[in-house]
């Protein structure tokens, strides 16, 4: 395990504020994933001073989830696009550098080097207007 990702999301470099909109429920698969990476201003100029927050974005027929993109093991992506990441809705997702496997509804870690660990959970709920937004 990688002690330094037990952090709370929230401080994270780069996370966002509660209330920031990530993106559009629709432009989430209906069953699938969408991936955001959220930089500082300063770093999406070439500045890179401080990781980029990345975010997993889950939806199926119960619901979104978001997590830290973050594989407990080693501190590292999951995956580094979407189309890459294995998982089966409603059951699991996994990292494909050693194949941890995480539980798809709370991010618990079922098998692999970092078995009984998590991923890190991000609130997230969808506003009036469709948005997905960082809940409290
Ligand atoms: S880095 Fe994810 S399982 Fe090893």
């Amino acid at each position: 395990m990688n002690d330094s990702i037990r952090v709370p999301w929230f401080e994270l470099p780069n996370a966002p504020a509660t209330g920031t909109r990530l993106c559009a429920l629709d432009d989430v698969p209906e069953v699938g994933v969408k991936m955001l990476v959220i930089e500082a201003e300063s770093d999406k100029e070439g500045d890179a001073r401080q990781a980029p927050f990345r975010l997993v974005i889950l939806r199926s027929a119960s619901g979104i989830k978001a997590y830290v993109n973050r594989c407990a093991h080693f501190g590292v992506p999951l995956s580094e696009k979407p189309e890459h990441l294995i998982f089966t809705p409603e059951v699991s997702i996994s990292c494909n550098v050693h194949y941890a496997r995480y539980r798809w509804s709370d991010g618990h870690c079922l098998e692999g080097e970092c078995k009984g660990e998590a991923l890190i959970a991000v609130p997230v709920a969808i506003d009036a207007a469709g948005q997905i937004i960082v809940a409290a």
